[in-house]
């Protein structure tokens, strides 16, 4: 096994999403019935990862407590005979799985986020999971990368097709094909013009990094927004090593805006076997 460990940035301010991530992380907002880290978890987790690292800010008890044990709620569930919501309960948290907390004081960028777990991490490759992307994937988006780091042995970034007018709200990565769905990148730039952008290939939030980005990231100034920028550690990388574009199979639903919450919700709905049928036919009242 060879990716052990993932980065779970969880410091954003989430201004997108106010009033709602004013005291709780945007990552704790639910869609159907599971809040939105707990998808990334498990896609890790499916991925091989055990060791999982959060990167919180002011709001992190909702996180901790999420991956806790809830004793008081297990022995009511358990003294009402509740079994199955027993195991749901449960299995939050398998017993194999490690979680970890490091605090960002200041939400100084997704760079600076990755950087704050560095010691965590050590000297070996790792991956970053931003967990308002909701990724929906069979096999999962996280153990097709893995999959491609093992051919590879190189930093591999989630990418797929952006319309021309969203380039301003990615990285928009241009390089060299590979084969149909790996690109040898040598180039990277965060949320570009459409003018200026190299291409259309945005990275989703799902990397698997090697460990030398952290000594690109810590020499980064302040980029685009001010902030320390994942996107501009990556970029200095590539001077260094190889890094791959992996177009995934699946679907993204951009989690941190109100538009693609909603739409995971009633996607994720549809698709969930205890309230897929009712809340088809209530779709079909609605007549729009
Ligand atoms: P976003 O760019 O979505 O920023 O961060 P944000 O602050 O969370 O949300 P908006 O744009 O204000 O609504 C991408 C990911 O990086 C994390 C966020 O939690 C999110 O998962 N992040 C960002 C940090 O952990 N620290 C930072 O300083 C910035």
């Amino acid at each position: 096994m060879l990716v052990k460990k993932a980065i779970f940035p969880v410091a954003g301010l989430g201004t997108r999403f106010l009033p709602a991530t004013k005291a709780q992380p945007k990552e704790m907002l639910p869609v159907v019935d599971k809040p939105l880290i707990q998808y990334a978890v498990e896609e890790a987790y499916a991925a091989g990862v055990r060791e999982m690292i959060f990167v919180t800010g002011r709001h992190k008890r909702p996180i901790e407590d999420h991956f806790d044990m809830t004793f008081e709620l297990e022995v009511a569930l358990e003294q009402a005979g509740k079994a199955e919501l027993l195991e749901v309960v449960r299995s939050v948290k398998p017993h194999d799985m490690e979680c970890i907390y490091v605090r960002q004081a200041q939400a100084l960028g997704l760079g600076h986020a990755v950087l704050c777990a560095q010691r965590l991490v050590g000297n070996e490759p790792f991956a970053v999971l931003l967990a308002d992307d909701l990724m929906v994937g069979s096999p999962p988006v996280l153990q097709q990368m893995v999959e491609q780091f093992s051919e590879w042995r190189a930093s591999i970034l989630a990418v797929q097709e952006v319309p021309a007018e969203h380039t301003r709200r990615y990285g928009i990565v241009a390089g060299t094909p590979v084969n149909d769905r790996v690109v040898d990148v040598n180039r990277i730039v965060e949320k570009p013009a459409p003018e200026d952008a190299p291409s259309r290939l945005g990275v989703a939030g799902r990397y698997i990094l090697t460990p030398g980005v952290f000594h690109e990231i810590a020499s980064q100034p302040r980029g685009v927004g001010g902030e320390i920028q994942l996107t501009d550690g990556i970029a200095s990388l590539l001077r260094r090593e190889k890094v791959f574009a992996f177009r995934y199979e699946g679907r993204r639903y951009d989690c941190g805006s109100k538009e693609g919450w909603l739409q995971a919700n009633v996607e994720l709905a549809l698709a969930h076997p205890e309230v897929a049928a009712s809340f088809r036919s209530y779709l079909k009242t609605l007549a729009l």
